[in-house]
């Protein structure tokens, strides 16, 4: 917990990344206010305190706005539930979005939304804005049956997409060279280690591996893979 009396820039959320974390969905006792009223954050990961590199599932009541803000290390977000908005438009569930650092808006949401948001985790040079509507984009097939692909990015050996796994999929055991994020967003994940149901945050570390498959319930996951936990930009920079 930040102390009361003094800086907040050294919070720290389960910022060791050679530890695996296994963090459940939101509930009551876990989202924690923000700045602004109507917006509370269900934090995963964070290194800093309102600049941070910080993972984190933020949800908008309806009718609330968030202050402008500028990326100055970039901002990557998947809308989970409602309709996120900013000046670009209206954001609704599934959009996938990254705003490149210097990139800047005033984001509100009207119906209330929840998104999943990744702060200060662009490589340099990543520039390029992107903007998915993941319930038109395409699906490829996966690299067993069962399994297909969305890829959503990919820069400097870090990858994310969405994989979807029809019910009693498994996957060969696989290592993960630069560790492992998955978002479960549908159904129940498994692996040799535990169940994940919708809304489960586990982040494998570097050389870590695993053996994943479904039950009957398939699932839906947001994947990162690729220098999980790499400090890629320094956060502190700007105010
Ligand atoms: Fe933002
Ligand atoms: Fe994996």
């Amino acid at each position: 917990m930040p102390s009361p009396t003094g800086s907040m820039d050294s919070l720290r959320i389960n910022a060791d990344f050679d530890q695996r974390v296994v963090v459940p969905a939101p509930h009551d006792d876990s989202w924690v206010d923000s700045p602004l009223p109507g917006v509370h954050r269900h934090r995963l990961d964070r290194i800093g305190a309102e600049v941070a590199r910080a993972t984190s599932i933020v949800r908008y009541a309806p009718g609330s706005h968030f202050a402008a803000h500028r990326h100055d290390g970039g901002e990557e977000y998947l809308v989970l539930e409602g309709t996120f908005s900013d000046e670009s438009g209206d954001h609704p569930a599934r959009t996938y979005v990254r705003n490149p650092p210097g990139s800047s808006h005033v984001p509100f949401s009207r119906e209330g939304c929840t998104l999943f948001v990744k702060l200060w985790q662009f490589s340099p040079g990543d520039t390029q804005p992107v903007r998915i509507q993941t319930t038109e984009a395409a699906w490829r097939p996966g690299l067993v049956p069962g399994l297909s692909v969305m890829p959503l990015h990919e820069f400097d050996g870090i990858a994310t997409a969405l994989v979807r796994w029809a019910p009693n999929t498994r996957f060969n055991a696989h290592s993960h060279p630069g560790g492992e994020e998955i978002l479960v967003l549908q159904g129940l994940f498994r692996d040799e280690h535990g169940e994940y149901p919708a809304g489960t945050w586990i982040r494998s570390p570097r050389g870590s591996r695993h053996a994943p498959f479904t039950g009957a319930e398939g699932a839906l996951i947001y994947v990162k893979v690729g220098l999980i936990g790499a400090t890629l930009l320094e956060p502190g920079a700007a105010a």
